[in-house]
């Protein structure tokens, strides 16, 4: 393996000041004006992103420098901007078909610390249930081609990790999309039976192998055991240590050679030269120098906009702020079976839409832990075009370290938060996800720009988009052909079509 040296002091020396497991993160409405902090460019990653709970321990690679300088002179074959799932995937499949190719990675921050090393800790297929929306939009075949990618991209995901032995807690869990008004819950039964249907008509073309079971009324609540819920559909989901999972796939890429120079900001685009010359050539101007590729990746979810401003002019790619908390249930949980259920997501009428649920089981680091995602409904923004994933929202806070009990119940959950969360275990952070008006990655050729290529915008659900939409990518880079499979929903190049 080749040596790999550790960036442990930079000019800015902040940006690897190590934050407090249990401090208080700062919060929006106060958060203080310090000189010391590097300048925050408006729509680029913050320098100083709040910690999130996957995060602890750093990993070997998150302040990792593959060289000491950055490679200024060389021309790689592939510039890729973005260490999270959707750059990693694509480094590791590009150095797994062609040991021989060059490819640079940049990343502003720590690796993986955007979304990837940040979220909720859920892979599973729960934009199935738009498949009827899906096929009143584009068709049936086309329809059935996103509901597929979905899937695929679960099992592809569970086969990385276990083809690679990657420790990040994978685990195959039963999960469930709950339901708490009956309207909410007649519409999710609709779609069961239009799933059925189709999978009966066209059984070769839907996402195969993860069946939906139904409860509805009193057996959902006696099933899964919260006391609100109007009905219930489970499957198999899983849950990961994301940031774990997204480390390992770059150290493999790093084995194959890939070279990774966090803390390194791409500013710039600039083509210098391309067509009629086939051998288009870019240059990407960073805070550290200008390093120069044959081909540009935008793997850079919503800060993509801020440095494609011809991306931005559509105005199709919008960032959102997350959040999420790590709480623990003032009962044990170990004992509890409810627990085990360990990954939901729900429409809490007072929070949602999209609240989730990953419990940490016996055996996880942090057992017994519930982490609690989403509560956007009670930001008057749903937290739209924000980018700064330093601080959090105080609002959304109090709602997620509160919510459980309510969702759980009492019996369940117990009265209150064990109190040593307080102190230790509870822990708030925030992080930067993208979306579409249509909901679905963009991926592909960015268009009049030979050379460019993008995998962004995942919509808070990259971790069962991201790695085939790579895949995809990957084969239209190297063959100029996308493959069969690719659904057309997808493509790039419609964000500049959408009449916004
Ligand atoms: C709180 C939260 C909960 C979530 N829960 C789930 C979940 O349970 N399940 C699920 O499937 N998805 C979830 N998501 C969404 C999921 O994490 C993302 O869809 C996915 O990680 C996106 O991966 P990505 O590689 O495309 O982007 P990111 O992981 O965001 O990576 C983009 C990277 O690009 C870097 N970058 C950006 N601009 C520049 C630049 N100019 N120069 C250099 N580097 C740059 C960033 O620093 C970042 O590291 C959640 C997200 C959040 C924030
Ligand atoms: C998988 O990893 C674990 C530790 O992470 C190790 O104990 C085990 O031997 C590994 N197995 C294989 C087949 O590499
Ligand atoms: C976010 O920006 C988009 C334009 O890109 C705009 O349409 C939308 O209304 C904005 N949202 C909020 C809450 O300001």
């Amino acid at each position: 393996m080749r040596s790999l040296q550790l960036v442990n002091t930079l000019t800015a020396g902040s940006l690897l000041a190590p934050t407090a497991w249990s401090a208080a993160v700062a919060v929006e409405s106060n958060s203080p004006s310090c000189s010391d902090t590097p300048a925050y460019l408006e729509g680029f990653p913050h320098p100083n992103p709040t910690k999130s709970y996957w995060q602890d321990p750093p990993h070997r690679i998150a302040n990792l420098r593959s060289t000491p300088d950055l490679p200024t002179e060389q021309v790689f074959d592939y510039v890729i901007i973005g260490s999270g799932v959707s750059g990693a995937a694509t480094a590791f499949k590009l150095l797994s078909r062609d040991p021989d190719l060059s490819v640079l990675m940049l990343e502003a921050r720590s690796a993986a610390s955007g979304a990837s090393g940040r979220n909720g800790g859920h892979c599973r297929t729960g934009d199935y249930q738009l498949v009827k929306e899906w096929v009143d939009l584009y068709g049936e075949d086309e329809a059935l081609k996103v509901g597929k990618l979905e899937q695929d991209c679960v099992n592809d995901m569970r086969e990385f990790v276990s083809k690679y032995n990657v420790s990040s807690g994978w685990r195959n869990v039963e999960t469930a999309d709950l339901y708490y008004t009956k309207e909410q819950f007649k519409k999710a039964a609709e779609v069961i039976e239009f799933q059925r249907e189709l999978a009966q008509r066209r059984p070769d073309d839907v996402p195969q192998g993860n069946p939906r079971t139904v409860y509805s009324g009193q057996d959902a609540r006696d099933y899964w055991q919260w006391p609100e819920i109007m009905g219930a559909v489970t499957y198999t989901g899983h849950t990961q240590n994301p940031y774990l999972t997204v480390c390992a796939m770059l150290e493999l890429g790093l084995e194959k050679g890939l070279n990774l120079q966090t803390h390194t900001m791409a500013l710039q685009l600039t083509q210098v030269s391309g067509p009629p010359d086939a051998s288009t050539e870019w240059e990407v101007k960073t805070d550290r120098g200008t390093v120069k590729g044959t081909k540009v990746v935008l793997a850079t979810n919503g800060f993509t906009p801020a440095l494609h401003p011809g991306l931005a002019s559509t105005h199709f790619l919008t960032p959102v702020r997350n959040q999420a908390a790590a709480v623990r249930p003032g009962a044990d949980t170990a004992q509890n079976p409810v627990f085990k259920r360990s990954s939901t997501y729900s429409d809490q009428p007072m929070g949602g839409p999209g609240d989730y649920v990953t419990v940490r089981q016996p055996g996880d680091a942090g057992a017994g832990t519930v982490i609690y995602g989403g509560g956007q409904g009670l930001s008057p923004t749903r937290e739209q075009n924000l980018t700064d994933d330093s601080v959090v929202n105080a609002d959304i806070a109090a709602y997620l370290r509160g919510i459980g009990r309510l969702t759980y119940g009492h019996a369940n959950w117990g009265d209150a938060n064990a109190a040593e969360s307080a102190a230790a275990a509870q822990h708030d952070w925030t992080g930067i996800v993208c979306h579409t008006p249509d909901g679905l990655p963009v991926v592909g050729a960015v268009p009049g720009e030979a050379g460019l290529w993008a995998s962004v915008c995942m919509n808070g659900h990259g971790m069962a988009w991201a790695f085939r939409s790579a895949e995809a990518l990957v084969e239209m880079m190297t063959t100029g052909e996308a493959p069969g499979w690719f659904p057309e929903p997808f493509r790039a190049g419609r964000a500049w079509e959408a009449k916004r």
